[in-house]
């Protein structure tokens, strides 16, 4: 009767043995099987009550369950742990044949792209492509493009003077003067890079912003080569036809000087609020140089005439992206970077 009771106990033991999905299911089984507390536990200690013979001979029955169930449980237990340990060496696995991923890739920023677009395009049409310093001298940046020291053209740019007489390049128009010098004419030249004025900043005005000079010299130039031009650069820089009117304006390098504007991308004419509502954006300044220019550089204006533009590359980056604030471009946060 008892020997059954503790058969049965056994088996239904091992049951739940075999049934313990998880190591701590199994520690369940093990503490109510052959715990302490457990039910063989119980059933020993009832033993007081037997005769002699009959308490040995339960004893080996209950000893014979007792390790019955233990090695199952250790076989149980066994199967877990070589279980958990190839799941940790598929986890660790690692191919080391594999070629490496290879860093993450960024990308260039977006006036990075655009000025070597147009470096690509300018070449393709016999310009060369120049670049000249960032801390310039007063004669280059001002005097030699005709803009004296008591001019009120200085006005017009706000200078970043430096100890000694020196300043931040204010515009890339005086590396048209050193291309000159240093190349004479004919001369095809542009000259991409970055600028300095003293402003305060605001959502349309940086310290700090690009532009992309560039000069023609030859025989017999006009404001037709200059038109020409100009169109095939905006045409490749927005990749469609566009409409173009030239204004007189005035800057004392060029004789005639033009202030370019282009019909609005957004509204096509009739006015939005990117065009201020007059159908046209002034994107890109221009002359013919003027002949003290030349003369100053070596060039002598009876024998040569040019054309010169002064292209605000940041300012097309913003109309290109549709940018509405340019201290983005600039503040280095990747979450505007990583959109182009
Ligand atoms: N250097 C002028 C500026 O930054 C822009 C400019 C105007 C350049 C007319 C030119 C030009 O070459 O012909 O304000």
């Amino acid at each position: 009767m008892l020997d059954e009771s503790i058969q049965e106990l056994a088996s239904r033991s091992l049951a739940r043995i075999a049934a313990a999905a998880t190591p701590e299911a199994l520690e369940a089984v093990r503490v109510d099987a052959v715990g302490r507390k457990g039910v063989l536990a119980e059933i020993s200690k009832g033993m007081g009550k037997l005769s002699p013979e009959e308490r040995k001979r339960i004893g080996q029955v209950l000893n014979a369950a007792k390790q019955q169930l233990e090695a199952a449980l250790d076989a149980r237990k066994q199967e877990f742990d070589a279980f958990a340990l190839r799941a940790r060496l598929d986890a660790e696995w690692l191919d080391l044949t594999l070629p490496a991923p290879g860093p993450r890739r960024g990308h260039l920023h977006p006036i990075t792209r655009i000025q070597r677009e147009l470096e690509d395009l300018f070449v393709s049409l016999g310009f060369t492509v120049l670049d000249g310093p960032e801390v310039e001298t007063e004669y280059y940046n001002f005097d030699a493009l005709n803009i004296p020291p008591d001019h009120p053209a200085r006005d017009m740019q706000d200078t970043f003077w430096l100890d000694g007489g020196n300043l931040l390049r204010t515009h890339t128009s005086p590396v048209q003067v050193r291309g000159m010098e240093r190349l004479g004419p004919p001369l095809r030249m542009i000259a991409p890079g970055r600028v300095f004025r003293n402003e305060s900043v605001d959502a349309s005005h940086e310290h700090t912003f690009y532009q992309l000079e560039g000069m023609m010299i030859d025989r017999d130039v006009s404001v037709a080569h200059l038109l020409y031009f100009m169109k095939t650069l905006l045409t490749a820089i927005f990749q469609r036809e566009v409409t173009v009117r030239l204004r007189p304006g005035y800057f004392p390098f060029v004789e005639p000087g033009f202030e370019l504007d282009i019909q609005c991308l957004i509204c096509g004419g009739p006015g939005c609020p990117v065009c201020k509502h007059s159908g046209w954006v002034e994107l890109l300044p221009c002359g013919l140089v003027n002949p003290n220019v030349l003369r100053t550089s070596g060039i002598d204006p009876e024998e040569w005439g040019g054309f010169a533009f002064g292209l605000g590359l940041t300012r097309l980056v913003m109309m290109r992206y549709e940018i509405d604030d340019i201290r983005h471009l600039h503040g280095g946060d990747l979450r505007f970077l990583e959109q182009f």
